[in-house]
Formats: structure tokens, sequence, C-alpha cells
């Protein structure tokens, strides 16, 4: 008898438990897609800026930079070129409210993790005041780095759009990064700090 109210206290825990950040699905807000600066003034003026306030980006320009980096624009394809279209590649972003997978095709942002682990990326003094890290990783073993390249290069030309400033970084803990997704360490590619300047 005391087995069995165990084993149910014991299925109720798994039940709650599972119920974790896995589960915690954000809408985005629809990016605009259209309009913006001229090409050639976006491409003149990307640039690396590394003097960050400390002020929040809010939704309506994650949900543009994510679309820039990976959305989905034409057939099914997205905003970037992928060796043979499949698209091997996921998007993640660092905030102080978890980490959260990108999903292009329902817009929305999928939690992986509730914790705050933009100090895994402080090894350079002016990311204390950067809210916000995009992080790159590789689900095709062959051209991924390309894939990111790619897409750290369309959210740097949506940054001069915007003002926003961004660095792309190599440099972070990419055990505790890759921990924190559920990845190997090497399927972390890059990472990018995005936030406002002075
Ligand atoms: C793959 C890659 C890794 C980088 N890693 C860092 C980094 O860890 N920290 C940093 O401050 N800048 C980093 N940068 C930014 C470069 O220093 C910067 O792009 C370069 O100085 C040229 O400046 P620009 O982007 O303004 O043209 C990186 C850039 C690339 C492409």
């Amino acid at each position: 008898m005391i087995k069995k109210g165990c084993l149910i206290i014991l299925g109720a825990f798994c039940i709650i438990s599972s119920v974790k950040a896995e589960d915690v699905i954000k809408k985005l807000p629809e990016p605009i897609v259209s309009g913006g600066k001229p090409i050639m003034d976006v491409i003149r003026e990307r640039k690396t800026d590394r003097t960050f306030i400390n002020k929040e980006v809010d939704e309506q320009l994650l949900s543009e930079m994510l679309y820039s980096a990976w959305g989905i624009s034409h057939d099914g394809k997205r905003t970037i070129p992928t060796a043979r279209n499949k698209q091997g590649m996921n998007v993640y972003v660092a905030r102080a409210d978890g980490v959260w997978l990108y999903d292009a095709a329902n817009n929305s942002l999928k939690q992986v993790s509730a914790d705050n682990i933009l100090p895994f990326f402080a090894q350079q003094d002016f990311m204390k005041n950067v809210p916000l890290v995009l992080i790159y990783t590789d689900t095709d073993e062959k051209y991924g780095a390309m894939h990111a390249g790619s897409a750290y290069q369309n959210v740097g030309l949506y940054a001069a759009y915007r003002n926003l400033h961004n660095v792309v970084r190599g440099m972070f803990d990419k055990e505790a990064v890759a921990k924190a997704l559920n990845v190997k360490p090497e399927e972390v590619l890059i990472t990018q700090a995005i936030g406002w300047g002075e």
C-alpha cells in the first residue's frame, strides 16, 4: 500500500517537473518585412560597435532581427541561402529571462532554459550592458559556419537600419553555453551581442 502511494507521488512529481522550460512558447509580433533603409546605406553603415547602454531590445525589433537572421521568406526557404536548402542551423536568443529557440515557421520562441546565461558571455567588459545575445548552432556538419556567417551579416545590416549596436563574438564559454542549450560544444558556432548604444 505504502509502495503504491509512493509510486503515485513519484508519478505526480514527474508530471509536474516535466512542465518546465521546453513548454513555454512566446509568440513574437509580426516582423515588418518591407521598407527600411536603402540597401547601399546599410551595407556602408554596418559595423561592430562595442558601446552599449543598459536598455532592453523590444520584441518587435527582436522579431525582425530573427527574421533577418533566419526567417522564412520564400517557398519555405530562409532569408539566407543554405546548402541544398537543408537549413542546417538553429538560432537561439539568450536574455535575462532565459534561453529561447527561434521557431521561424510559427514566428515564436520556445524556451529551452529559464536560466540567465548572459554571464557566460561576459569575458569582455562591454558585455555587462548587453541585454540580448544571439547564438548560432550547427545542425549541418559541413556548412553550418557558413550559414551562421550569412545570418550574422543579415543581423548586422538590420542593426545598421535600426541604429542598434552589435558585435559578433567568438569569445564566450562554449562548454557552458552548449550545456545550457543541450547541444554538443562543437555545434555552438558563434554568437552575436545586440543592444542599444548611447
Ligand atoms: C567570427 C568573428 C568572431 C568575432 N569575435 C569577436 C569577439 O569575441 N569579441 C569582439 O569584441 N569582437 C569580435 N568580432 C568582431 C571583430 O573584431 C570585428 O568584426 C572586426 O574588428 C572588424 O570590425 P567591423 O565589424 O566594424 O568591420 C568577431 C568577428 C567575427 C567575424
